[in-house]
């Protein structure tokens, strides 16, 4: 008889054993980027029955240390030094949400053990942290952001070219030279910012090179203005003032759009920005042509004349 009891008993206390398990919706790992300002370690218990935060308790360990304990009877958070900023939301704890969120500094990859216990009941799962390396902007977009100004500013040496070598006679020295400055300025802000700018993450430093790319294509729209009026047959032609016009709105749309790139992490409006610099491109090669096109035009004219 006391031999059945004893073994009623053991068995009740097996069933009790197997039941006084805490069941996790398992996450197996978790991904942050360079963009997330905070990490979330998740961490879900499936059957919480506890009614208050004083029969609950938590524990975090990143490789076998604890970084984190949370204590409901004191209603008291103690993060390890190395990992300051995390924190759970004692709040949430009873709806099974014992996630531990922390500042991106002090996130570090690898395996978090997350042991929750309530009462008699426990139970632990493991999540894996994983950091994951996001270029700023897609490939494609690295691509034409850099190209349409380099485009752009080597049409501007062919103008130049146009302008030295077909209208020589009529461009005084110094503003050949004035253009060759500037040119050269504008030349060496927009490789400076392309080396700034290779591809990777959102940093300060591709930001200002973003920023040295774009801004400084204002010095364009003076040069093929200044460009227009040297050549004495084209000045403000009807055509020229098309091409300015399509100059300063390829500008406004390429400072607009850095202005809403420059600070976002993931950036949405990096069409934007393309179409405004392919605009100043296109403005250039028009000018090009036109210059191109009205100097043989001349060329065939002149004879006649000087006879
Ligand atoms: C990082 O941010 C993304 C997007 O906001 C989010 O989906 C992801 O859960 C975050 N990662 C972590 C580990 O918190
Ligand atoms: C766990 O998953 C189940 C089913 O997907 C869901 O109903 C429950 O809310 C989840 N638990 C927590 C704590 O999120
Ligand atoms: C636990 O402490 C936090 C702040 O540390 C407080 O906001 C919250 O109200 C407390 N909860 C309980 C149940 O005492
Ligand atoms: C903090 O991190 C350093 C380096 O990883 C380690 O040596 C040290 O033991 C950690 N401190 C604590 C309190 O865990
Ligand atoms: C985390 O644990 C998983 C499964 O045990 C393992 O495959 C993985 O390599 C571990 N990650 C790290 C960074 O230790």
């Amino acid at each position: 008889m006391w031999c059945f009891f004893v073994l009623f008993c053991f068995l009740v206390s097996m069933k009790c054993g197997s039941s006084a398990q805490l069941i996790f919706n398992i996450t197996k790992f978790a991904e942050y980027t360079i963009c997330n300002k905070t990490v979330v370690i998740p961490c879900l218990v499936n059957n919480v029955g506890a009614q208050s935060l004083k029969e609950m308790f938590v524990k975090w360990k990143f490789r076998d240390k604890y970084i984190f304990f949370y204590d409901g009877d004191k209603n008291e958070s103690s993060p390890n030094s190395n990992f300051s900023s995390a924190f759970i939301v004692p709040e949430a704890l009873l709806s099974g949400i014992a996630s531990l969120k922390m500042d991106k500094s002090d996130a570090v990859p690898g395996n978090y053990t997350c042991e929750v216990t309530e009462l008699t009941r426990e139970g632990e799962t493991i999540v894996e942290l994983k950091y994951r390396v996001v270029s700023w902007f897609s490939p494609n977009e690295n691509i034409l952001i850099v190209i349409f100004p380099m485009l752009a500013v080597l049409l501007f040496w062919g103008q130049f070219g146009i302008v030295t070598l077909k209208y020589n006679a009529s461009v005084t020295k110094e503003k050949t030279i004035l253009l060759f400055v500037a040119g050269l300025v504008l030349t060496t802000f927009v490789i400076v910012g392309a080396i700034l700018f290779v591809p990777g993450e959102y940093s300060t430093k591709r930001a200002s090179g973003l920023g040295l790319i774009v801004v400084p294509t204002v010095i364009l729209i003076l040069l093929q203005y200044s460009v227009f009026m040297i050549a004495p047959a084209i000045g403000m032609s009807s055509f020229s003032i098309t091409i300015l016009i399509l100059q300063v709105l390829g500008f406004v749309l390429s400072v607009v759009g850095l202005s809403l790139c420059v600070s976002e992490c993931t950036p949405m409006h990096g069409p934007l920005l393309i179409s405004g610099l392919g605009i100043i491109a296109l403005a250039e090669l028009l000018g090009l042509v036109y210059m191109k096109f009205v100097a043989s035009n001349q060329r065939a004219i002149q004879p006649p004349r000087n006879n």
